[in-house]
């Protein structure tokens, strides 16, 4: 229950002074943090389908998602897995960059202000597809090595000069960049679909967490200091789960309580190795991001937020949770010889999930306003102060 906690402590009005009393600590514990505004003026980005601004969608366009995804903001199908914007667009938006052009998109990309190399399906460690699952090739590993490519080859399309030089980030930003991860969700997903134990899923985990923290490691030898690192969210309260495991216990706000404990030990077992990380590499300012706490309150307390049936998806079909195995967001079913399109609730803007497994973009700025703020990250400190001390405006 830690989370019900944290989220009452940050409810109370005494808690900006609270915040500002751990910065203050944590600068004197981390003299790696930065004490004022940072400036970066750019993001790579690492991840899957929570992150991902189009990736897969230009790799494989029929796994991409279909419309009505996009309609709410973009008025076209993005290859983002929402009706809106993600939190990494919120993230880029806060900090004054352009959305993150997907690496693997070859048409009309613009990196000058950095890279996301997150795309759906997107797992740790190397993994098959399962159920419903699609698993993608383009692992944690295979995203890094797409960045070891990039720093190279955009030296030497700047170096092209004119048009070229204004698509490609300048050599100083690598080090300056703000580098963002949200990785880990599928690697669990997988073996709930699998045919494995919760508790061999759980067995799992320091094997996938290590190799994330590898992979963090080999992107800081490549320059990279400051690393904004999302846990993983509670997957025990969204459609695909809910469904698929109808009969599994439901905590009080009607979550399944076991699938969010495996979630909850991953997370666990990366805030703890995130902690030795810091003593590996004293010149990275690295912030754990407790992603999980933030969107466990959309579904303790949708009310609070203008949020109404928090576990329906907007976008999908059938069912108590408006979720089927058989048919996705922007489809269409046959039933008794009709087609069925599989369209956007009326009222995608106060829903929290929008095609079953995907939050809205609703939820995804909500809870983009509840992480930059500090009140759910460690350290404690907001988004624009999550830098090296190098980095900072005057
Ligand atoms: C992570 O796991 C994959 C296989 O699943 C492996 O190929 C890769 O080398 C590992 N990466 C690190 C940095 O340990
Ligand atoms: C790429 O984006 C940067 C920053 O937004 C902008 O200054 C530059 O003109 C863009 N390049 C092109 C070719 O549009
Ligand atoms: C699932 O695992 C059990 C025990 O390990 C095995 O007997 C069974 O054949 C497996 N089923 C599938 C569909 O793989
Ligand atoms: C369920 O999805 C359908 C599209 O198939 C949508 O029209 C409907 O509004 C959704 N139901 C709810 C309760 O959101």
């Amino acid at each position: 229950m830690e989370f019900c906690t944290l989220t009452k402590v940050f409810h109370n009005p005494l808690v900006s002074s609270l915040v500002l009393l751990s910065i203050a600590t944590t600068s004197l514990i981390n003299p790696s943090m930065a004490s004022k505004r940072c400036d970066f003026p750019a993001i790579f980005n690492f991840g899957a389908s929570n992150a991902d601004t189009g990736g897969l969608a230009a790799s494989f366009p029929f796994a991409g998602p279909k419309p009505p995804s996009g309609d709410t903001f973009f008025h076209r199908s993005t290859g983002r897995f929402c009706d809106g914007r993600l939190i990494i667009d919120f993230i880029a938006q806060s900090v004054g960059l352009p959305y993150l052009s997907p690496y693997l998109d070859s048409m009309g990309s613009n990196f000058s202000g950095g890279a996301n190399f997150a795309s759906a399906g997107s797992t740790i460690r190397l993994q098959q597809s399962v159920g419903q699952f699609r698993s993608s090739p383009f692992i944690l590993g295979f995203q890094y090595s797409q960045f070891q490519r990039f720093k190279p080859t955009a030296k030497f399309i700047r170096d092209q000069g004119g048009v070229f030089a204004t698509l490609m980030p300048k050599e100083e930003y690598f080090d300056e960049a703000l580098y963002t991860f949200d990785i880990g969700q599928n690697d669990l997903t997988v073996g709930f679909l699998g045919n494995i134990t919760l508790q061999q899923v759980i067995e799992s985990i320091p094997d996938i967490v290590s190799n994330f923290t590898s992979n963090i490691k080999n992107i800081y030898n490549l320059g990279a200091r400051s690393f904004w690192i999302h846990n993983t969210g509670p997957i025990g309260c969204v459609p695909l789960i809910l469904t698929n495991f109808e009969s599994a216990e439901r905590d009080k706000y009607g979550c399944a309580k076991a699938y969010n404990e495996v979630a909850q030990s991953f997370n666990q077992n990366l805030k703890e190795a995130l902690v030795h990380l810091r003593k590996d590499l004293p010149l990275a300012a690295i912030t754990y991001v407790d992603i999980y706490s933030a969107k466990y309150s959309l579904f303790s307390n949708p009310k609070k937020y203008g949020f109404e049936l928090p576990h329906v998806a907007c976008c999908g079909y059938g069912g108590k949770y408006n979720f089927s195995n058989s048919v996705g967001c922007g489809e269409t079913i046959k039933v008794n010889d009709i087609d069925i399109f599989v369209g956007s609730c009326e009222r995608p803007s106060v829903r929290v999930i929008w095609d079953g497994i995907h939050y809205t973009e609703a939820a995804n700025k909500v809870v983009f306003d509840q992480i930059s703020s500090g009140a759910f990250t460690d350290p404690p400190i907001p988004l624009n102060m999550a830098c090296h001390t190098k980095l900072t405006l005057d």
